[in-house]
């Protein structure tokens, strides 16, 4: 049977969808008994170069060619962003089409909205391609550990944070200086703010655990840092106590209570996570009774989205030919209760600017006692016109105590700025 789809967009993603359908299109015939191929192709700019081979006649501007054309039965949306993206899936939903995206925005805000109008229109919507890239993450969560309970999500979910925390590690530059190659180099965007600020891993943390704790997950329930606090002194700093500095996206669920985080995090160099570089992403899952589980791999570009996207086209096909479309939906989500002391406890870093003179340690150790913060190490770093840098590493405490103290801090008048504070990741058990 002849399968018409429509694509919305044709940009990185798009390109690499028509390129691997192209390739696989025998295979995915043997496969699913059914001819697939994109008939429309939505864009906004008509004479735009795109990299590949494409009939000028097959591009259009108006959705309406794609969302209302009844012999279209599958809807590939790669265009991103909120609107008018959400609109034109819930128009396809409704009108009967399957969907597939690549949208992580889209589903981490919208995905409940998004998903009961799949299931009341009985019509598949996968998005295997909006977490991780290549990586399988959201079937294997969904459907191969659904016999887990799942405890613990920890990962690399951002691959631009990853290139410019690897690059300061490597060369010893600072974020600006990698941040500047990185976007030379077509790996962060112009506008940098959803990577940098860790927006991005935390709407891929909100749909990875609404999956695996089966909860109803909402983003503003994820605590976000973000990179820019990082300096190359922090990178060398970490190095000398045995760690690496990565944005780690953590959830975890403690009998039903909720912690979920993203921050710039000291990972030991032995731990699995440590050594994963540059645009790569991982992702560290344990369920109780699988036990710990790793997926790595490529977690962007255009043929590595691609094959998950493609590989979403062909569970569509598969599910239409033996007429179970809509088949794995959420069903009943419970909300669960988010930890108000932020999770467990973790060991601490926090460099700090203090002004260099006799007592201020002493202030420091009074104010952490008083706290109940107990401190591992204390190192002073440098010290210029007057001021001394200071790195505190403390033992383990919730991160509800950390922010305490740090409020604390700066209502000192011998410290003049608290300029970093990440957890310490403990190896895995
Ligand atoms: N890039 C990756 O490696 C990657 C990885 C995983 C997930 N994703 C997700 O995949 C999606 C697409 O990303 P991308 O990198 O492929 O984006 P992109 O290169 O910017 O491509 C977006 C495409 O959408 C089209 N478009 C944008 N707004 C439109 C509108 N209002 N009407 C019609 N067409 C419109 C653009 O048309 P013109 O070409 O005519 O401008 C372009 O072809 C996003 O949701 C992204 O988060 C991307």
């Amino acid at each position: 049977m002849d399968i018409r789809i429509g694509l919305l967009g044709c940009g990185t993603v798009g390109a690499g969808v028509i390129d691997l359908m192209r390739k696989r299109s025998n295979k995915i015939s043997d496969m699913t008994g059914m001819r697939p191929s994109i008939t429309r192709v939505l864009v906004r700019d008509l004479t735009k170069e795109r990299g590949i081979d494409l009939d000028g006649a097959m591009l259009t501007t108006n959705p309406d060619d794609i969302l209302s054309d009844p012999d279209i039965r599958i809807v590939i949306e790669t265009i991103g962003g909120i609107e008018p993206a959400r609109s034109y899936i819930l128009t396809a939903l409704k009108a009967g089409k399957h969907v597939i995206t690549a949208n992580k925005d889209l589903i981490a805000l919208h995905g409940s909205e998004i998903i009961e109008t799949a299931d009341a229109a009985g019509v598949d919507i996968l998005y295997e391609a909006a977490v991780g890239g290549a990586i399988p993450l959201i079937r294997p969560l969904k459907e191969s550990l659904t016999a887990n309970d799942i405890t613990d999500l920890l990962g690399i979910i951002n691959g631009t944070t990853n290139y410019i925390l690897t690059q300061m590690t490597e060369t010893g530059a600072d974020f600006s200086e990698a941040l500047k190659e990185a976007q030379d180099l077509g790996y962060a965007e112009a506008d940098p703010t959803s990577d940098v600020d860790g927006l991005d891993a935390a709407r891929k943390l909100t749909i990875l655990a609404t999956i695996g704790f089966h909860a109803k997950v909402n983003l503003s329930e994820v605590e976000v840092s973000g990179i820019r606090s990082v300096t190359a002194a922090d990178v060398k700093y970490a190095s000398e106590i045995g760690c690496v500095i990565k944005l780690l996206a953590s959830g975890t669920d403690r009998n039903g209570i909720l912690s979920l985080r993203v921050s710039p995090t000291l990972v030991p160099k032995q731990h699995p996570l440590a050594g994963v570089s540059g645009s790569y992403n991982a992702l560290f899952v344990r369920g109780d009774a699988s036990g710990d589980l790793m997926f790595f791999g490529r977690g962007a570009g255009s043929l590595p989205t691609a094959s998950s996207v493609v590989g979403d086209v062909i569970e569509a096909l598969r599910n239409m030919r033996l007429n179970v479309s809509g088949r794995v939906s959420q069903m009943v989500m419970p909300h669960k209760t988010v930890d108000p002391d932020g999770g467990s406890a973790l060991r601490h870093y926090l460099r700090m600017s203090v002004v260099d003179q006799p007592g201020v340690f002493a202030k420091i150790a009074g104010l952490c006692g008083d706290e109940g913060l107990s401190m591992e190490t204390v190192l002073q770093k440098r010290a210029s016109k007057g001021t001394a840098e200071v790195v505190i590493v403390t033992h383990e405490v919730k991160p509800e105590v950390i922010r305490r103290v740090v409020e604390a801090f700066r209502q000192m008048p011998s410290i003049k700025s608290i300029d970093c504070v990440m957890p310490v990741q403990p190896m895995t058990e």
